[in-house]
């Protein structure tokens, strides 16, 4: 295979890059960028490709969430701290429910650059660049606010620095031990509708704990102190070339701006620059599938990211919709099967299942979001595969972005609390029954 660089992407047509009015203004960032420390270590993602490697024999399980884009002006501590609150108590609903450990992987930390269908947008006759996400331009349709800005490259970079710094801080100061969950409240999971069915699931697991330390006598060991691992779509290819280096204790160059880059759905052609890019860094990866990839465009995309069929490497995010999972995912099994490789699958629920309301305001229902998952599972025990992880966009917060959930959110309700610039995001409560709702059906045939 030709030549690998972290700069041979620039020979290939690279999708959905945005036009910087400046080249050496872009020049200086990038010198700058590339100096300054990675934030993430090639231990840490080793650690990560090994546990996704188990995830993929069905030891493990894979969740996968956040916000569709981070803003900068949401890097504040109730921010991150009501997203690692949900993906915990997520987290052990699943660990629960599917009885195996489960590997927690944020959406966050650098998710702030965003694939859009169209490079400009036009408002009463003015005609302007598209948002692209806080590390591109800013979503005010003003030219100064939507001109991309090479600077923005630096804060993002150190906003994702500034979000792992606390999230470290925290899981180190023991906010994530399993023991005290009573940490992970969120003030209004007293009101949900979920509250008692979350607090029975804690109690259990608090009751295990108990039982095998006081009765067995062996300590939670792993289990007491949870990691998170960052994850973001590597888009921005300026960006991520900046951030890959070749690590001391790894092998190779790593992108080391995150433990999980994925790559998106429109920049997943085996021609371009992205899938060049990608099949030179020695990170685990994520790649999106969605309904117009064949199963020969699938096995050509694993030949090429992953030549070894090295364990853990490739994750496989399928995000076909509801209405065309049953259709769309078993020839791709099929094929995957019969290249002999073993990849983790994981699946999307959200970005197939995107629709317009009446008056125009992008929104997802639960019941189609639900229907995928469960329809994943099992689809894929129907193929003797296994379903090993969901990926979601969801917040801690309380806003009404999705429709349905217990308490059946309506269209009359997306006005009230609807702060998502791109995606709607599950809210806390319909994040934290989506987990319930699908932790036994994935625990079934489990011991
Ligand atoms: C996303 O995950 O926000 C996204 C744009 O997904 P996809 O590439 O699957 O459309
Ligand atoms: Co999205």
């Amino acid at each position: 295979m030709r030549q690998w660089s972290p700069a041979s992407w620039r020979s290939k047509p690279a999708a959905q890059q945005p036009l910087y009015a400046s080249q050496e203004h872009m020049a200086r960032v990038v010198t700058q960028l590339a100096s300054l420390p990675p934030l993430v270590t090639s231990w840490e993602i080793e650690a990560l490709k090994a546990q996704l490697a188990e995830a993929a024999l069905g030891k493990r399980f894979l969740l996968q969430g956040g916000d569709c884009a981070e803003r900068f002006e949401d890097c504040s501590a109730e921010a991150v701290t009501s997203k690692l609150k949900i993906l915990l108590q997520m987290s052990l609903v699943l660990v629960h429910g599917a009885r195996k450990p489960v590997i927690r992987v944020g959406r966050f930390a650098g998710q702030y650059a965003k694939p859009r269908s169209e490079d400009l947008e036009t408002r009463d006759g003015l005609t302007l660049p598209t948002y692209r996400g806080d590390l591109v331009n800013r979503p005010a349709f003003t030219p100064g606010a939507r001109a991309p800005d090479p600077d923005l490259l630096l804060r993002g970079y150190e906003r994702s620095a500034l979000t792992l710094n606390f999230i470290r801080a925290l899981v180190k100061g023991g906010f994530a031990d399993l023991h005290h969950p009573e940490y992970w409240s969120l003030g209004f999971v007293e009101q949900s509708a979920m509250a008692a069915s979350y607090r029975a699931i804690v109690e259990q697991v608090r009751e295990a704990l108990r039982f095998m330390e006081n009765v067995l006598g062996v300590h939670a060991g792993e289990m007491e102190r949870v990691d998170f691992f960052t994850s973001h779509e590597g888009l921005h290819l300026v960006y991520e070339q900046a951030q890959t280096r070749l690590l001391p204790g790894g092998a190779g160059w790593y992108n080391a701006s995150t433990h999980f880059p994925w790559l998106g759905m429109r920049t997943a052609g085996v021609e371009g620059a992205h899938v060049e890019y990608f099949r030179g860094i020695a990170n685990p990866i994520g790649v999106k599938i969605g309904p117009g990839m064949t199963p020969e465009q699938i096995v050509q995309l694993a030949e090429i990211l992953d030549p070894d069929g090295e364990p853990g490497r490739l994750t496989l995010i399928h995000r076909f919709g509801h209405a065309r999972i049953a259709a769309c995912l078993p020839p791709l099994i099929q094929a995957m099967r019969s290249t002999g490789r073993t990849v983790l699958w994981c699946c999307d629920p959200m970005h197939g299942n995107t629709r317009l309301t009446a008056d125009g305001i992008k929104t997802r229902h639960f019941s189609d979001i639900l229907s995928e998952l469960e329809q994943a599972i099992d689809l894929h025990a129907g193929c003797g595969s296994l379903l090993g992880g969901v990926h979601f966009e969801l917040t801690g917060e309380d806003v009404t972005e999705c429709l349905g959930g217990a308490r059946n959110l309506t269209d009359a309700d997306l006005k009230r609390t609807y702060r998502s610039e791109v995606d709607p995001r599950l809210n806390y409560e319909q994040a934290l029954e989506m987990a319930m709702r699908i932790a036994g059906k994935l625990g079934q045939g489990n011991p």
